[in-house]
């Protein structure tokens, strides 16, 4: 179906008056003419035979063509308006109209010229369908009209000769319009074409913009996310006078332990920044139990143990609202022990997450080659059994493994 914009209402309203004007005038001017026709013409009939005559073509006719064109009016103002069935009525009614006109003046000319005008509709609609229905009723239209010519003793023309140049000029016209209909179709499908593709190539080009303005408000949210944990990463470094540099330690060691596992990027900057903030919940712990350069006793050390589910709580806005997911679960999870002996949740081997579980390793290989004011640091041998030692016990075996590779190769020296 064209998707062309035709206005039914207009044309309706148009040819709905034509029509009434028509049906009346026709009818009006059938009696008179006729009636002066055969009165004039009809010599040597009987008044009695000119009426017989006069009446029966009028009902043959007249009465039947305005019958047509009211029953055409009324079934157009009945089918909803801009219905493509309003269409095939409307250039019915028109051929009655035509075919109105053929049978009361047997002018081939005028009623060849006014079958152009239902022809035309057709090339207007683009509608094939409507083209063949219209020659078809044209056909029957000249065909009735040569008929009743040919019948009534008042004319005596050739019939014949005038029929097949009406139909010749019929048939010529209706392969134009097929020809000009089908033109028509093809540059409206082209000109779709063309305009859908112009509109898609806009939507790629708005998408492309709108992704690029999206990466660039995604990149300032990870700078922006960025600068504020290295800020908290600050608070908590200036806070803890012992840290002296632990928590960028701790993200270095945890970073190299993420890359020679091969995750992805997007996951060792996380696991980067997890270790920057593990211990941000000590912003919550009193800073007296912080500091203290005292090995701490049980209460304290039950306080501090405090600061693992303050950092989750801590983090937790963050963690949900930018793409860094697990932060809040390093700052939660890194003193639990793979044998489940850790806090606060004494989770068990892989149900603790493992950004937590290379956060543990790391914070304790820097606590273990830190002094503190209670112990000395201990040596490379040292450290190195002791993880051996925690393998499976405290630690992730696996990451205890790649911590090993690691301080062999000489990518994590302590400090
Ligand atoms: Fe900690």
């Amino acid at each position: 179906m064209s998707t062309k914009t035709v206005d039914y209402a207009r044309w309706r309203k148009l040819i709905s008056k034509v029509q009434l004007i028509a049906a009346f005038a026709t009818l009006l001017a059938e009696i008179v003419i006729n009636t002066i026709l055969y009165v004039t013409r009809s010599q040597g009939y009987s008044p009695e035979t000119i009426v017989s005559k006069l009446l029966r073509y009028l009902l043959l006719t007249s009465l039947i063509n305005f019958g047509a064109i009211i029953a055409g009016r009324i079934i157009l103002s009945r089918i909803p308006e801009n219905s493509p069935r309003q269409r095939y009525v409307l250039v019915m009614t028109i051929e009655a109209i035509c075919i109105d006109v053929a049978y009361s003046h047997y002018q081939f000319g005028v009623t060849l010229g006014i079958f152009v005008i239902p022809l035309s509709f057709c090339i207007l609609y683009e509608d094939f369908k409507l083209h063949n229905i219209t020659l078809a009723v044209s056909i029957a239209g000249l065909l009735a009209a040569a008929i009743a010519r040919g019948l009534d003793p008042v004319y005596n023309t050739d019939i014949v000769a005038e029929t097949i140049i009406a139909f010749t000029i019929l048939f010529v016209f209706s392969f134009f319009a097929r020809l000009i209909i089908n033109v028509l179709k093809e540059n409206r499908q082209e000109l779709l074409r063309v305009q859908k593709e112009a509109e898609k190539a806009k939507y790629v080009d708005e998408l492309n913009k709108k992704n690029a303005e999206l990466a660039k408000e995604k990149e300032r949210l990870n700078d922006l996310t960025r600068e504020s944990i290295l800020a908290l990463s600050n608070a908590v470094e200036f806070n803890d006078h012992y840290t002296n540099g632990h928590l960028q330690r701790v993200a270095n060691y945890s970073k190299l332990i993420a890359e020679k596992m091969e995750l992805s990027r997007d996951k060792i900057t996380e696991i980067y920044y997890a270790g920057l903030l593990h211990d941000v919940g000590k912003l919550g712990i009193n800073n007296e139990i912080i500091n203290k350069p005292e090995r701490l006793n049980d209460e304290e050390y039950e306080t501090i143990k405090q600061h693992t589910p303050m950092g989750y709580k801590i983090l937790r806005d963050m963690s949900e609202k930018t793409d860094f997911k697990d932060l809040s679960n390093g700052a939660k999870w890194h003193h639990e022990r793979f044998d489940g002996t850790g806090y606060p949740d004494k989770l068990k081997g892989t149900e603790i997450p493992l950004i937590a579980r290379i956060i543990a390793v790391a914070d304790s290989y820097d606590a273990m080659t830190s002094t503190r004011s209670y112990r000395q640091s201990m040596n490379c041998d040292q450290v190195r059994q002791e993880l051996i030692d925690g393998k499976g016990t405290q630690f992730d075996p696996e990451i205890i493994d790649i911590m090993l590779e690691l301080l062999d190769e000489g990518k994590i020296t302590g400090r």
